[in-house]
């Protein structure tokens, strides 16, 4: 009898999607890739939202777009699903009115990439299942902008801005903002590396020490908001970015090409994603920004995406900063 509404079950719930045996075939294969593992149940809740997001993602791949999407570390999520694991949970206070970036006016390349200039870039990190990408956006700049000025590229620590960081209006796992974590880095005199408080993940008692610290921050420039060529010029004459922007449901699953969306806002209330801008540049006719993520190397182009220019493209220009030293 168990074992007749167990099948029963199974059939009703596959057939009320239609699901195809090649879908399955996919789905454990990308299993197999991802090292993934699900109860009985879990497994066919999991295989339908698997073949909703493939079928998306080949349709839009069908169709005549400026970027492409694949299968990757999320495909077995739905949005809210990811966007409660990876997106920050409320809005943040991101708005800098008039900024205190002073624009240098002067030429400026047509593109830049600070990854080429020299080894002003560390490698692309993985926050994991924690709305901590504030934390990376803020490594990231502040590891190129001190490489910039003293020749040495050293990984810095995101679990301290998570476990340290919050009187500042930062919140760990559930959000916070790089302008903020630049304020906290300046008035609590440094920040350690990476090696010395390793990331976890998960919010954790503050375990900074004051001697160990490698890192620090003399003043925080914000950029006013919405004034993108001030960001052209700040990413030209000084150094990344740091920016946020709103991530929707067509991003998760972001492979290359130039990233725009008619699904995303505009405004500074909708941003929910940290991330640092490291050059820009321009495909036939198509300005872009090269921008770093902190979703693991195997996402997007090698852990990186490219996303219009010039329009401020899902709120891209709602609050971006960067740090002195
Ligand atoms: C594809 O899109 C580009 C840019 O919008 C356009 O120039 C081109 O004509 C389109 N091609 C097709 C086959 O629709
Ligand atoms: C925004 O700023 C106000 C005033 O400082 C603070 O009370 C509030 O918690 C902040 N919001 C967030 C999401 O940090
Ligand atoms: C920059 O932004 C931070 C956080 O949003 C804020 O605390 C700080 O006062 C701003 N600095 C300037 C110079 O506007
Ligand atoms: C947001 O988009 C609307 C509609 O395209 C436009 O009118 C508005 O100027 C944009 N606002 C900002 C801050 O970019």
């Amino acid at each position: 009898m168990v074992n007749v509404l167990l099948v029963f079950a199974l059939v009703s719930a596959a057939s009320a999607f239609h699901l195809s045996g090649q879908e399955e075939f996919h789905f454990k294969s990308w299993m197999a890739q991802h090292n993934k593992m699900y109860s009985m149940k879990e497994y066919y809740n999991r295989l339908q939202i698997f073949a909703q997001n493939k079928r998306m993602i080949d349709k839009h791949n069908e169709g005549n777009h400026s970027f492409t999407m694949r299968l990757n570390q999320f495909s077995d999520m739905t949005f809210s699903e990811f966007r409660k694991s990876f997106l920050w949970s409320e809005p943040q206070n991101c708005s800098a009115t008039r900024g205190n970036y002073l624009s240098s006016n002067g030429p400026r390349p047509d593109s830049i990439d600070w990854r080429k200039k020299g080894n002003y870039v560390t490698d692309v990190k993985n926050q994991l299942s924690c709305g901590s990408c504030w934390t990376f956006s803020t490594t990231g700049c502040l590891e190129s902008v001190t490489a910039i000025a003293t020749g040495r590229l050293v990984p810095l620590s995101e679990q301290q801005l998570v476990d340290c960081a919050q009187d500042f209006n930062n919140h760990g796992c559930n959000g916070g903002l790089p302008s903020q974590a630049f304020e906290y880095i300046m008035y609590n005199k440094g920040l350690m590396t990476e090696l010395d408080y390793p990331y976890t993940a998960t919010e954790g008692i503050c375990k900074y020490q004051s001697q160990m610290a490698s890192a620090y921050v003399k003043d925080v420039v914000n950029i006013t908001a919405y004034d993108e060529m001030e960001m052209v010029d700040a990413v030209a004459t000084h150094n990344p970015v740091s920016f946020a922007f709103e991530v929707t449901p067509d991003f998760m699953h972001y492979h290359q090409g130039v990233y725009t969306s008619t699904k995303c806002h505009n405004t500074t209330d909708k941003v929910n994603h940290a991330v640092l801008a490291v050059g820009y540049g321009e495909d036939n006719g198509t300005p872009y920004w090269i921008v770093k993520n902190s979703w693991s190397s195997s996402w997007g182009i090698d852990g990186y995406f490219l996303i219009e220019r010039g329009k401020n493209m899902c709120g891209l220009a709602a609050c971006s900063s960067f740090p002195v030293v």
